[in-house]
């Protein structure tokens, strides 16, 4: 369909035209080049969780194209705090707007929201669930900065409810990586997602430490422990600070050695690692412009891919 839920649905062709889009979309992404592609679209950002990143650059996307966002505000000061239903606000907002961007706290939220509408739901993060418009400028950053084909990867932090990771590893099958997963005992990558992971034909390995990760990779993917997700604060600090990057621990380190981050940080990348060439994490927010400028351009029928 028209909606983009999760990363399952998606072919390697598919992602690759997105990708190709994508890079042809940077000049207007920058500002160097116009477009009137999506003039007279709108698209409304329902978001009922906090953001910077995803919904700045989705309403950016929009307005690179010519396009116009109308966006529902604080849930506080929405019909949601009357009580009104997920179900009816997007039956509602079905008649006010062209495509709608959601991000939610509760896994399935999108998929639900796509069931009352129309017209195309993108999912900004479903809880623990899903966020695959991350993952496509995940793999876009991966391209530019590094390498797709053969890529060797770990995956650093809270795998049990980091919800980018569950996206990106999906997608990172289908390009045959080697993934590794490191994280505290408590947080580790669902079982049945690793079970999918093998199935598809990713070559997965776990471990606890990022030392060992460092000189056999060419990205370490760090993510912030969820804090918001854990039913129990104690849980939470007995994992917090567990992992982290320091410049020290990058000294011997190859120089195409990427280090990602979908952010916000917490404290597992040391701001002093910011200046080293490693570092993408900044570039990589901003290839989330791009990316969602090609994405956005397909599901309001822009283009064809
Ligand atoms: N990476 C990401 O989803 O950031 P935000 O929560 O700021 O949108």
């Amino acid at each position: 369909g028209h909606h983009i839920i999760s990363m399952t649905s998606f072919s390697r062709d598919m992602i690759d035209s997105i990708l190709e889009t994508a890079e042809r979309m940077e000049p207007i992404a920058l500002g160097k080049q116009r477009s009137g592609l999506l003039t007279g679209k709108i698209l409304a950002v329902l978001f009922f969780e906090p953001s910077t990143r995803t919904r700045m650059s989705f309403e950016t996307a929009m307005y690179r194209l010519g396009g116009d966002v109308l966006n529902l505000g604080s849930v506080d000061a929405s019909s949601i705090a009357k009580g009104e239903t997920l179900a009816d606000t997007i039956r509602v907002v079905d008649g006010y707007a062209d495509a709608i961007v959601l991000r939610h706290p509760k896994e399935g939220a999108a998929q639900l929201a796509a069931e009352f509408s129309t017209i195309p739901i993108l999912n900004a993060g479903d809880g623990a669930g899903h966020h695959p418009t991350q993952t496509l400028l995940d793999l876009y950053t991966i391209k530019r900065e590094s390498r797709l084909e053969g890529l060797k990867i770990a995956l650093a932090g809270d795998l049990k409810y980091g919800r980018t990771v569950h996206s990106l590893c999906y997608a990172l099958s289908l390009y045959g990586a080697e993934i590794t997963l490191i994280s505290p005992r408590e947080l580790r990558m669902p079982e049945e997602i690793i079970s999918d992971l093998e199935k598809r034909g990713a070559k997965v390995t776990e471990t606890d430490t990022i030392e060992d990760a460092i000189n056999e990779v060419d990205v370490i993917y760090m993510t912030r422990i969820q804090k918001e997700r854990f039913p129990d604060p104690a849980e939470y600090e007995k994992v917090a600070n567990r992992l982290k990057i320091t410049p020290e621990l990058l000294t011997d380190a190859r120089p195409e050695l990427r280090i990602m981050h979908p952010l916000p940080r917490v404290n597992e990348i040391d701001t002093g690692v910011d200046e080293t060439q490693h570092a993408c994490y900044f570039k990589q927010a901003f290839y989330g412009v791009p990316v969602r400028m090609a994405l956005l351009a397909l599901v309001l029928g822009a283009i064809e891919i």
